[in-house]
């Protein structure tokens, strides 16, 4: 089914199921250690042996003799693969992942070898034997400020303009002109990238940690040069993605590619450190940004561009784009550039572009509201705009909420306490303040499909390549199910993350939840008409409750219309252009209240609220739990997280959970989300809007704020720590 006008009253809408808090329902076997993922299988891949990836020790240059005779020899090993015995590959596609193919290096930890051994131990350690001689390149790149000059356009990211920036910033009465740098950062999410691979004849399954099935299936198929259909890739749960598992790295390649030569299944999982080098990061963000203001705060001029840095061929971290739809103001320049750097490769991580663009945005906003001595909140509320600035009202907003987020957040917070005079309020040896941020998110939409049917017992079966990275997708996509078949939860099954099941939205960029669900509803919509069918009733005007479907004073159990061979429909949405006629993005307004040591600069967050609004919201508790992940990594991003790049060797030095600071339990306080009452039916059937990165969007900005209100130190470069606000604290009063 097309989604391309809006959606009607549909059985969505009954909310019988949908809407509610509903307990995740694979939360029983992930507290008792049942939920399985990719290295913990063994009966499925018996035998397996273990692989150890090597990465290059250098970032750049070429592999001039690499000796594993040592290796071959040590106990267990069963084979080492190099480039000198790897298998041709191909590279040419999107989501290929060629590894060991040649002697070329392009970065910091990219796999040199693979040592399979009986144990994990015996590989590790022959992995240490292997001798390498390495040529390093004597020119590399590893600064983003330094190459900035460099820079060029990003095609996929054309510069947006509108009416003249240039003069109305110079004729402006009010002018900030502000730079803002943010660090490379790591999704250090949970689970290490790992896949075990098993070949039965011609026909490859890999179990494997990751987001998308269909993209692993294309890419592991596209790699070896086998036909997708000799492929199967599972990934029934996967812990925390964050856009590190969008893509494919060394390990189901190469377990792959031994298991073929060994005949015989092989496990490989990244350890943790190489994780960091190995797969992908955030880029660092240089931001500058210009707005041009009229005395009422009323915005005439605004500029943002970002540069960022990537290996030749990657993409930009796109970190200006909000600013085309968050504000109003007749001149906008917006651009994107992008930088050569010989790092690691850059990629998504959670909201890419929002995430690091509203660090900056929302903290220059807050630096206007200073200047035009207007309160932050009412600055953001002047400056609201209800359609697309670069379209005109031709291009409205599907729904947008952010002004009621503002004040609903504002009222609920008691941010009239705060005082607008930075150092102002103290509490003991705490100075005291609060700040205040918007979120936005693009709303993403994909195409999924989803295979539903009912058995002689009235259970329905819900089969989708859709995965759970500890979203909660196993529970939404259940609740969709039992609305529209009129069934409660507990008579719902649901399999996730195989690719023998219909091709899904997968999970990433907030597309997941929508997307897939609208891939559930399109399938049940068949089923629903199949049952009508078999019930003798026209499929018009039946209505699907308690397990029974009924029309016209006769009802009949779904169970006895299944009877013993079932009924089942295969579904799928693919998305029009109601993204052209309507801007589509979930809104937030975040506040925070931060204490600072008056003698350290320890900063504690001291509360955090996110008032949200992001269409209808399917599972209130799940879409919390996304939103406290969200507000977590914001804190990240706002006060530890950085990966500190080795300038002379090209790598990220804190490459383990002990340097790459991220919050722990005691690091975040009393955390509140409060979802807006909004139904978006230009979004899909499901009227709901991605809500998973919204927590991450502005939040950062919020807790920088909240510094800059209890210091009066504005720190303009990323993360926030404290050796950055020692120098500027204000005296400490003299003890009386
Ligand atoms: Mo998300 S960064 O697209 O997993």
């Amino acid at each position: 089914m097309e989604f391309s006008t809006p959606a009607g009253p549909n059985p969505i809408d009954t909310g019988r199921v949908v809407t509610k808090p509903v307990d995740r329902i694979d939360g029983p076997l992930k507290v008792s250690g049942r939920a399985t993922y990719a290295y913990e299988y063994h009966d499925e891949f018996p035998n397996a042996a273990y692989g150890f990836v090597l990465g290059s020790a250098i970032p750049k240059g070429y592999i001039e003799a690499i000796d594993a005779r040592e290796a071959e020899a040590m106990p267990g090993v069963l084979l080492v693969l190099t480039h000198n015995n790897t298998p041709k590959q191909n590279g040419s596609g999107q989501h290929n992942s060629p590894q060991l193919q040649g002697p070329g290096i392009k970065q910091a930890e990219q796999a040199i070898a693979l040592v399979v051994a009986e144990s994990f131990e015996q590989a590790r350690a022959a992995a240490r034997a292997i001798r390498v001689r390495y040529a390093r390149a004597k020119t590399g790149h590893y600064d983003l400020a330094a190459v900035k000059d460099a820079s060029r356009p990003v095609p996929k990211s054309p510069d947006s303009k509108v009416g003249e920036f240039d003069r109305a910033f110079a004729d402006a009465p009010v002018k900030l002109d502000v730079t803002y740098t943010t660090p490379d950062q790591s999704h250090a999410m949970m689970e290490p990238h790992a896949s075990v691979a098993r070949w039965d004849g011609d026909k490859l399954t890999v179990y494997t940690a990751n987001q998308m099935i269909h993209w692993a299936v294309d890419g592991i198929s596209g790699t070896l040069g086998i036909p997708a259909s000799k492929v199967r890739v599972q990934s029934a749960f996967v812990g925390g993605g964050f856009g590190s598992k969008l893509f494919l790295y060394a390990d189901p390649i190469l377990a792959a590619v031994a298991a073929k030569r060994l005949g015989r299944p092989v496990k490989v999982a990244l350890t943790r450190p190489q994780i960091f080098n190995h797969t992908n990061h955030r880029p660092a963000t240089i931001q500058h940004i210009r707005i041009g203001a009229a005395p009422d705060g009323k915005i005439v001029a605004i500029g943002h561009d970002a540069f960022s840095g990537n290996q030749e061929g990657g993409e930009a971290e796109e970190a200006a784009n909000q600013t085309k739809l968050l504000y109003g103001g007749e001149n906008r320049l917006i651009r994107t550039r992008l930088s050569e750097l010989n790092l690691p490769k850059g990629g998504a991580m959670r909201a890419p572009g929002e995430a690091v663009g509203l660090l900056a945005l929302e903290c220059a906003m807050d630096e206007l509201a200073e200047k035009t001595g207007i309160d932050p909140v009412e600055l953001r509320i002047r400056n609201d705009i209800q359609y697309d600035p670069a379209k005109g009202p031709d291009r409205p907003f599907s729904s947008r909420k952010l002004v009621e987020c503002m004040r609903v957040g504002a009222e609920r917070f008691g941010w009239n306490r705060r005082d607008p005079k930075p150092a102002s309020v103290r509490d003991g040896r705490w100075l005291v303040g609060m700040g205040v941020a918007s979120g936005i998110r693009d709303n993403l939409v994909m195409p999924s499909g989803a295979r539903v049917s009912v058995d002689r017992e009235g259970v329905l079966t819900i089969e989708t390549q859709m995965t759970d990275i500890g979203t909660g997708s196993y529970t939404i996509l259940g609740q969709v199910g039992a609305e529209m078949m009129g069934l409660p939860i507990e008579k719902v099954r649901v399999r996730l993350g195989d690719s023998d099941f219909p091709k899904s939205s997968g999970s990433g960029g907030s597309w997941g939840a929508n997307s897939a669900s609208a891939g559930v509803y399109a399938a049940c919509e068949g089923l629903r008409d199949e049952i009508a069918k078999k019930a003798g009733f026209n499929s018009r005007d039946v209505t699907f409750a308690d397990g029974h479907v009924s029309a016209a004073g006769r009802s009949r159990s779904l169970a006895e219309i299944a009877g013993q061979d079932g009924v089942a429909f295969t579904g799928e949405v693919k998305f029009g252009k109601l993204d052209d006629t309507y801007a589509q993005a979930s809104f937030a307004a975040h506040f925070c209240e931060v204490a600072v040591d008056w003698a350290t600069a320890e900063i504690r967050v001291r509360r955090l609220l996110s008032v949200c609004a992001a269409g209808r919201i399917i599972n209130p508790k799940t879409s919390r739990n996304q939103c406290f992940g969200g507000m977590t990594m914001g804190v990240g991003a706002a006060l530890m997280e950085e990966q500190v790049v080795d300038g002379r060797f090209g790598y990220f030095v804190n490459h383990d959970l002990a340097e790459y600071q991220v919050p722990v339990h005691a690091d975040i306080p009393d955390l509140d989300v409060v979802f807006l009452d909004e139904i978006d039916d230009k979004s899909s059937w499901i009227k709901a809007k991605g809500v998973g990165e919204l927590g991450i969007c502005g939040v950062g900005a919020a807790v920088a704020n909240a510094v800059y209100n209890a210091t009066g130190i504005r720190i303009r470069d990323y993360p926030l720590t404290l050796d950055k606000l020692l120098p500027g604290l204000p005296e400490m009063p003299r003890q009386s």
